[in-house]
């Protein structure tokens, strides 16, 4: 770790926006931030995890060890000061707004929760998830407890799509920056 800079935690979920990830954190890294990845048994469907590690320059959590790296990075005393959950699923997003913690990107979210560790999810999936009426339930409870969302709605391509990496980056920046004051 380089302790010059901050870290951010990338949570990838099984969304095909998955592939958006590398160029993501190759963005972060020239912003100066130090970006882990950790990666649901999902996601592993959609994007290798040594694409991941290649982005990120270190080694993908694909499963909680002995090593606690949930508690590690997110946990109280963790090194992380973002973690951000992009591409989020239906299903990821449903699991966190229900404390439900089985599997690693989940268990990062409980901890990071726990922490009071800023949060920022970025939801990719088709509309009609989106607009399950449970789903969005769980979207508005999480924003309610203080998760930011970056929404890219689009209405007449009825899909919830990944949005400009340009964007996620200023957004993590102003998160970190809130952080530091
Ligand atoms: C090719 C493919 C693409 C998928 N894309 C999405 C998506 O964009 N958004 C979503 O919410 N689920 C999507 N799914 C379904 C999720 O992978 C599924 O709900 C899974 O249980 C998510 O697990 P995770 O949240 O632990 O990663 C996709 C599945 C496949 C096979």
């Amino acid at each position: 770790m380089d302790t010059e800079k901050s870290v951010i935690v990338i949570g990838v979920c099984g969304s095909v926006a998955a592939v958006e990830d590398v160029k993501l954190i190759r963005e972060l890294k020239r912003q100066n931030f130090d970006v882990y990845v950790v990666m649901s048994k999902n996601a592993k469907k959609i994007i290798g995890k040594d694409a991941l590690e290649w982005a990120s320059e270190h080694n993908v959590t694909d499963k909680i060890s002995g090593s606690v790296e949930h508690v590690y990075f997110c946990g109280v005393q963790g090194i992380a000061e973002l973690l951000l959950i992009c591409p989020c699923t239906a299903n990821t997003i449903s699991k966190i707004a229900s404390g439900i913690d089985d599997t690693p990107v989940t268990t990062f979210a409980t901890t990071a929760l726990g922490s009071k560790k800023k949060i920022i999810i970025v939801p990719a999936m088709h509309i009609s998830m989106y607009q399950n009426p449970f789903v969005a339930e769980n979207v508005e409870k999480l924003k309610r407890n203080g998760i930011r969302f970056i929404e890219n709605v689009k209405f007449k391509e009825n899909k919830v799509k990944f949005p400009d990496i340009d964007e996620i980056v200023r957004v993590v920046k102003e998160e970190i920056s809130k952080f530091k004051d």
